[in-house]
C-alpha cells in the first residue's frame, strides 16, 4: 500500500526490499505483488543465518526477555532489516528510504535509529504516519487500488521471524480478553498437546546451543527444530502487558517456543556455572541489554560494551541441560556444566561443613554482625 501511496504522492520510482529473517512467507508472491502495485525493482534478501549469528546468538547469551517476558524477536530483527535496506539504497543511489511503521509502535524507532546511524544523508519517509487514514480507510484504499489484504491482517498485526511471532490487534486490546485460538500458529493449546511428556537434551558450547538430543547442528537448525518440538507440546505462548518505548502500555501476545526453551535451559546452566557475584551482576547487565535492544538502541555503544562482558562470562557456559515438555509446561530436570562451580561433595547434606561447633559460631557471629548492629541500634528509636 505504501508503494502506491509513495508513487502518487512523490511521483517517484519505488524500489522494494523484503528481508527474509525466517518469517513463513511466500517471497515470490510478495515480489509479484510489489511489481503489480508499481515497484520498479524488488530485492529479496536472505538474512536468516546473519540474523541467527549476529542477533539471536547474543540474545541467548543475554537471556533476552524484555520485562521478563518478551524474547525480543521483532526488536532484534529491525536493525538487521534496516541495515540491508540501507545497502540496497546505496547500491541504487536512492535519496529516501520509506518504512511502513505506524506512530504507535517501537519499530519506527528501531528502523530510524539504524538508518540514521548508517546513512544520515538519506531522508526517511513514514507513509503510515503521514497519510492519516484509519485502519478501515486503509482497507478501503487497498480495495480501491486492487491491493489484496489477507484476512488475518485485517484482524491482527503480525510480525514473525525465527525467534518469535508477535500478535497485536484490537481483539487483544482489552487485557481481559483471552487470546483467540485462531490467532495462534506456532503453539498448540496445551489441552490438545500430546498426552506423553517429551524429554530433550540441549548441549551448550560457550553459552550457545550446539547439540540437540546428542546431534551437533547449526544454531539455526536447533532454533527451527525447537520451534516445532516445543510448540507441539504447547510451550512458548506469552501473554503480557508491555511498557512500550513510545509511552504507553500495550497487551502483547507472542509465540516463541524455541526462545523460551533455550533461554530457560541457558539460565539454568549459567546458574550452576557462575559464582554468586557473577550471577548477580549478570542479572543487571542482561536486563540493561534487553532494555536497550527493545527501545531501539541497538546502535548504542553501551549495548556493544556490555555485550563484550556477556560474551566473556559465557565462555564458561558449556554443558548439557535436560528438559521435560508436557502440555504447556517446561521444566529443567537435569543439568551438568563443564565449568560448573557446583561441587557435589561440598553440597552433600549428610556430611558436616564447619570442622567444629566453635567455628560455626564464629562464622555466624561475624557474618551477621553488620545486620545485628543496625538492627539493635534502630530498634531503640522505633
Ligand atoms: N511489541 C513488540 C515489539 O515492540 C512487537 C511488535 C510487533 N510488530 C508488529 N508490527 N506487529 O517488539
Amino acid at each position: 500500500m505504501c508503494i502506491r501511496w509513495l508513487i502518487e504522492k512523490f511521483n517517484c520510482e519505488v524500489i522494494t526490499v523484503t528481508v527474509d529473517v525466517g518469517q513463513p512467507e511466500n517471497f515470490s508472491e510478495i515480489e509479484e505483488r510489489a511489481y503489480r502495485i508499481g515497484s520498479v525493482r524488488h530485492y529479496t534478501i536472505n538474512a536468516k543465518v546473519e540474523f541467527v549469528e549476529r542477533f539471536i546468538r547474543p540474545a541467548i547469551m543475554a537471556n533476552a526477555m524484555y520485562e521478563g517476558k518478551y524474547p525480543l524477536g521483532t526488536a532484534l530483527a529491525r536493525p538487521l532489516i534496516a541495515e540491508k535496506v540501507v545497502e540496497v539504497a546505496r547500491r541504487e543511489g536512492a535519496d529516501a528510504i520509506a518504512h511502513g511503521c505506524t506512530s504507535k509502535g517501537n519499530d519506527q524507532i528501531r528502523f530510524e535509529s539504524t538508518i540514521r546511524a548508517l546513512a544520515p544523508d538519506i531522508e526517511i519517509i513514514a507513509p503510515v504516519r503521514m497519510w492519516g487514514m484509519s485502519r478501515a480507510e486503509e482497507i478501503e484504499y487497498a480495495r480501491r487500488h486492487g491491493i489484496p489484504v489477507p484476512e488475518i491482517h485485517k484482524r491482527f498485526s503480525i510480525d514473525a521471524n525465527l525467534w518469535s511471532r508477535s500478535i497485536e490487534g484490537p481483539e487483544l486490546d482489552d487485557p481481559m480478553n483471552p487470546v483467540p485460538e485462531d490467532a495462534l500458529e506456532w503453539v498448540k493449546p496445551p489441552e490438545r498437546a500430546p498426552d506423553r511428556p517429551v524429554y530433550i537434551e540441549l548441549e551448550f558450547r560457550n553459552g550457545v546451543p550446539s547439540r540437540l538430543n546428542g546431534e551437533a547442528r547449526p544454531l539455526i537448525e536447533i532454533v527451527q527444530s525447537l520451534n516445532a518440538i516445543a510448540g507441539e507440546c504447547g510451550v512458548g505462548l506469552i501473554d503480557h502487558i508491555e511498557n512500550r518505548a513510545v509511552g504507553f502500555k500495550s497487551r502483547e501476545v507472542y509465540e516463541a517456543p524455541a526462545a523460551v526453551t533455550i533461554t530457560e535451559a541457558h539460565r539454568d546452566l549459567e546458574k550452576i556455572t557462575y559464582t554468586p557475584h557473577e550471577w548477580r551482576f549478570k542479572q543487571l547487565v542482561d536486563m540493561l541489554w534487553s532494555d536497550l535492544v527493545y527501545s531501539g538502541l541497538w546502535i548504542e555503544p553501551l549495548r556493544e560494551e556490555i555485550q563484550l562482558f556477556i560474551e566473556e562470562v559465557n565462555r564458561w557456559v558449556s554443558g548439557v541441560v535436560k528438559l521435560k515438555l508436557y502440555k504447556g509446561s517446561l521444566t529443567v530436570v537435569g543439568r551438568e556444566g563443564e565449568f560448573a562451580s557446583y561441587d557435589k561433595s561440598l553440597a552433600d547434606y549428610f556430611k558436616g561443613w564447619f570442622p567444629s561447633d566453635a567455628e560455626a559460631r564464629g562464622f555466624i557471629a561475624a557474618y551477621t554482625q553488620h545486620s545485628l548492629t543496625a538492627f539493635w541500634r534502630r530498634r531503640r528509636i522505633r
